[in-house]
């Protein structure tokens, strides 16, 4: 048996840590993996790839990025905009076929976010055997509790505010922290309760300034010179719209810049120093935290399963503490987003974290 094993969208720690758990079960069967360069960019005729065998995968599994690379653009997109499907042309399609069929790959493991996994099912439409692996730091793919790189997301979030507080507290200000997340608000909620945060202001939620302001005004009055605010780079006050930056690639806006508007409006209402410190990429690059290290290597060894079962079309899936598997159409049909009323926002309200509603 030989298989193919790609990343495609974004990076994510625990990435190597899939392709750990992919190549380590997959050996053990006496089965050969080929691993992808570049996505789905990997499939185009004669096939970019390498050969990955236990001994080249050794040590891998706690490294950040990806030893076969990833693409979030490119030929293989099959999602536009926001939410628009793109469906991959024809031609292309057969041509990534012909490559895998020449190479003689019996099934495909894909790993992605719903971009990738939506490239995916399509791969399973035209009749190519695939299993998916959901990867995004976002974790706002469907049908799964949660992605593996969300948690070293959330922990990069939490260190910068660690710092953030100290720096804040010596100067008595407000220190704002825009975070990542796309249209999902889970780093920034997890991230801000998890890094002490006053307010978090995110896409699910649109928010009033003058609510975070005066929850900055409380703490002045209770003694606590310095406010953390967390901000997800797709947070937009009510009857307003979400920031992009200038920039656009293959015609997709980047989110961006909504933390310097909170940090000025707010330095404008409450008359205190206000920072704002955009955290970026920084969120997606370093070492995995162990749970996406275990969970990377799950999830690998469930996508191997799935092969050997011949369940294609399917997405490994996490539930309960349990890894289970899901249509991959399933997975995307809607993004996985923060419920303003659920228990996890009701928790940070308990201990007087304002959402700016
Ligand atoms: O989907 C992962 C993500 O990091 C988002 O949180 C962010 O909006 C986007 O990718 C950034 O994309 P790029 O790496 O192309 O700037």
């Amino acid at each position: 048996m030989r298989i193919g094993l790609l990343n495609g969208g974004g990076d994510c720690p625990g990435l190597n840590a899939v392709t750990h758990g992919v190549v380590g079960a997959a050996s053990q069967k006496g089965w050969e993996v080929y691993g992808f360069k570049q996505g789905y960019e990997g499939l185009l005729s004669p096939g970019d790839y390498k050969v990955l065998k236990v001994e080249k995968t050794e040590g891998i599994l706690k490294l950040g990025g990806t030893i076969l690379g990833s693409s979030n653009k490119g030929n293989f997109t099959s999602k536009v905009g926001e939410g628009g499907i793109r469906e991959i042309p024809k031609q292309l399609m057969e041509e990534a076929i012909e490559t895998l069929n020449q190479l003689a790959i019996e099934a495909l493991i894909c790993v992605g976010g719903d971009g990738s996994l939506s490239t995916a099912q399509q791969f399973f439409e035209a009749g190519f055997p695939v299993v998916g692996v959901p990867k995004t730091i976002d974790n706002d793919l469907g049908a799964t509790a949660m992605t593996f790189g969300f948690d070293s997301a959330c922990h990069s979030v939490v260190d910068a505010l660690d710092r953030l507080q100290t720096t804040a507290e010596s100067h008595k200000r407000v220190m704002v922290l825009e975070v990542m997340g796309r249209h999902a608000g889970w780093i920034a909620l997890y991230g801000g309760i998890g890094g002490g945060a006053c307010s978090i202001l995110i896409p699910e939620i649109p928010f009033e300034l003058e609510k975070v302001a005066e929850t900055i005004r409380q703490r002045d009055e209770d003694g606590f010179f310095h406010s953390l605010v967390v901000v997800a780079e797709g947070a937009a006050p009510v009857g307003g719209t979400q920031r992009y930056e200038k920039t656009k690639e293959d015609g997709e806006s980047r989110l961006g810049g909504m933390g310097d508007e909170v940090a000025e409006q707010l330095a404008a209402l409450t008359g205190k120093e206000t920072r704002c410190t955009t955290l970026g990429h920084l969120q997606r690059g370093g070492s995995p935290t162990s749970l996406d290290r275990v969970l990377g290597t799950r999830f690998g060894v469930k996508a191997v399963k799935l092969i050997e079962e011949k369940r294609f079309g399917r997405m490994v899936s996490y539930q309960q503490y349990h890894v289970g598997s899901v249509p991959i159409e399933e997975a995307v049909r809607e993004l996985n987003l923060v419920d303003p009323e659920g228990e996890v926002v009701e928790s940070a309200k308990a201990v007087g974290i304002c959402f700016g509603n």
